[in-house]
């Protein structure tokens, strides 16, 4: 079998300058009709986006994982897809505290919003996936999400022409896995990028913030507040696991993956780009607003054995004023990127 590989590497020159998306595109050709065109993800502010060696970016990866990100024939009666719950009106999460599955049935958990993902080293509010391949396994099957075995899902993607034909392109073989399943939507996933929030913006010199959410950010960098060294820029997450003081008498978290009692009450740092989508907030979505996120890190902290040692765990918190309460919320509300919600190559497939 002869291949003959063109490798076209160009630069997407994005309208700011600091922040062009890079991409590299290989296009494969050869006499077998797999043919799919290479791709790189990324941002030039944002480190390099890790791929998994054994499954490389393609276009046509990333249109089939967006189909069925948007199928409902992935869930046992029909009626629900990823995007049930990760809408991307909401940067790809919902607006209930828990979300019912196909039975009705709610867990204990928020529906994590999906921005970024392709940065994030582990996955799940308790971090207990891996990949992002690893995480899709899992709400097919749940019972309390899609409730459909893999066996039937695979069985149900392969009696469709279209999707085999795809199949074929991506990844060379009409022979449906759960595993390439769960490749071309974790392909789709590393896709959805947020990098041109109104912050983004002000630090490539295109605009000014208000002196109002200008003070926000001065306050969220600064040792009145510690924000930045969990959400730091450009992720707005530092991709660890902390207990950030919700409660006496924490939930599991990451004691659930580690058993070390040491890890109880630790969750993964959400990322707060596009925050003012996704309520509600935290790992159970207790909290309905901004505002009563701020407050809970002004004058509610609990000091449980496993706080982390950034958060003032004496007197309940940083104690702002009535203004810097507000100048926060602003400045959190910066990192709201329109275009991300709007995109629509992000969009529902199936919808025309
Ligand atoms: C019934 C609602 C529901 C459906 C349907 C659903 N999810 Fe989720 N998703 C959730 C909830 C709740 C969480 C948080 C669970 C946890 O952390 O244990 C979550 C977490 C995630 C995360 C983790 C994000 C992060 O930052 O850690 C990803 C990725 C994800 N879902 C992708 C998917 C994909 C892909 C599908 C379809 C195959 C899907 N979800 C279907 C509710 C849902
Ligand atoms: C020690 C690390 C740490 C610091 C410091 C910190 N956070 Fe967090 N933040 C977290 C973690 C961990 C969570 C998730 C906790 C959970 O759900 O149990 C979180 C959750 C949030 C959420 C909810 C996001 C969502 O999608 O549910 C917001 C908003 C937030 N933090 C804002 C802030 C602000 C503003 C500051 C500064 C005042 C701050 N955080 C300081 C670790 C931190």
């Amino acid at each position: 079998m002869r291949k003959f590989i063109i490798l076209i590497v160009f630069l997407a020159l994005s309208c700011r300058k600091k922040n062009t998306i890079q991409n590299e595109v290989q296009i494969e050709i050869d006499n077998h009709n797999h043919n799919h065109t290479h791709t790189k993800l990324g941002s030039s502010d944002f480190p390099i986006m890790p791929i998994p060696y054994d499954n490389e970016t393609s276009l046509e990866g990333i249109a089939l994982g967006r189909k069925l990100f948007y199928d409902k024939i992935l869930s046992g009666d029909e009626s629900q897809s990823c995007a049930s719950c990760h809408q991307q009106s909401r940067a790809f999460s919902d607006n209930k505290r828990f979300s019912a599955g196909i039975d009705g049935i709610t867990g204990t958990l928020n529906a994590s919003a999906i921005i970024n993902v392709g940065w994030q080293s582990s996955v799940f509010w308790d971090g207990r996936a891996n990949s992002l391949e690893e995480q899709a396994l899992n709400p097919v099957e749940n019972p309390i999400e899609m409730h459909l075995s893999w066996s039937d899902a695979v069985f149900r993607i392969g009696a469709d022409k279209s999707y085999r034909d795809e199949f074929k392109i991506v990844f060379g073989t009409e022979v449906i896995t759960k595993e390439m399943v769960t490749k071309a939507i974790a392909q789709f996933e590393r896709s959805l990028i947020s990098n041109q929030s109104r912050f983004d913006k002000f630090l490539g010199g295109k605009i000014e913030l208000t002196p109002l959410e200008l003070a926000g950010y001065n306050l969220f960098i600064s040792e009145k507040a510690e924000c930045f060294h969990c959400h730091g820029s450009p992720l707005f997450s530092d991709d660890e696991l902390h207990n950030n003081g919700l409660d006496l008498f924490p939930d599991d978290g990451y004691f659930f993956v580690t058993s070390n009692i040491h890890d109880k009450g630790k969750f993964r740092t959400p990322t707060l780009r596009n925050v003012e989508f996704t309520a509600p907030y935290m790992h159970d979505g207790r909290f309905e607003t901004l505002e009563e996120v701020i407050n809970f890190y002004s004058d509610s902290i609990k000091s449980s054995t496993t706080v982390d040692p950034l958060m003032p765990n004496d007197n309940g918190g940083f104690h702002w004023t009535q203004l810097e309460k507000l100048q926060l919320v602003s400045f959190l509300k910066t990192l709201s990127d329109t275009t991300y919600i709007n995109n629509p190559e992000f969009s529902n497939p199936f919808a025309n």
